[in-house]
């Protein structure tokens, strides 16, 4: 890799402004200007089709990369949980409907989960990143981390479904941790170390 003063351009292809931040915050460092969907005026929006996330992943990739240049990261992330056979999956970001938020989700999984007593809570994260450009995809990254779903919401940080999520080795939900720590155990923070390992080494060669 050249020197660090250069910056190249990776477009993120999100909107999802908690998922933008804790990117950046996983490629701090690298020789990299990341762009969002925004900063691009990008206004196209890809509609999930995918059975799983690193489909959806991969979809977006070839869909966004086509609009510039650039490298651009795709992610698709959501959550699992067993006892409802992996609801609500690749449905997450709108599992109360197409007008849903992260209060309205978070309703609908504790009211389809109220006869599960908490040893019945099992779930896990799970997030995939694709790196493409111009229409080609270059890699792919997965991460996923297992934890438990309270009753009731605990703690203001993070998005989506952090607030009951229950990561037993901190005794915290992901709400209740600081960015640095939920990056240190996340999906998203295992996929990020993992894409940034691979941009470390290849970054020169993925520009020729
Ligand atoms: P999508 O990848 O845009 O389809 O959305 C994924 C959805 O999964 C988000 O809107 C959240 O509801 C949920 N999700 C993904 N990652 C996280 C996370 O780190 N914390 C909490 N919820 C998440």
């Amino acid at each position: 890799m050249k020197s660090k003063s250069i910056n190249i351009k990776l477009l993120v292809a999100t909107s999802n402004p908690g998922k933008l931040k804790e990117i950046r915050r996983g490629l701090k460092g690298l020789p990299l200007k990341i762009l969002g969907l925004e900063d691009e005026a990008i206004t196209a929006r890809y509609r999930e089709k995918g059975k799983t996330f690193m489909e959806n992943a991969k979809a977006k990739g070839l869909f966004y990369s086509q609009f510039t240049d650039y490298l651009t990261l795709a992610e698709d992330s959501g959550l699992e949980v067993e006892a409802l056979k992996g609801e609500p999956g690749v449905l997450s970001a709108r599992y109360a409907g197409y007008k849903a938020n992260d209060e309205k989700n978070i309703a609908k999984l504790l009211a389809r989960l109220k006869d599960f007593p908490l040893s019945k809570r099992k779930a896990r994260f799970v997030c995939c990143l694709c790196l493409a450009k111009q229409g080609k995809i270059l890699k792919c990254f997965r991460g996923e981390v297992r934890g438990w779903i309270i009753e009731e919401k605990r703690g203001h940080y993070g998005f989506g479904y952090d607030p009951i999520f229950f990561y037993r080795p901190f005794n915290r939900t992901f709400a209740e941790l600081p960015p640095e720590k939920k990056n240190l155990v996340s999906h998203r923070g295992r996929a990020l170390r993992r894409l940034r390992r691979f941009l470390e080494k290849n970054l020169g060669r993925l520009l020729e």
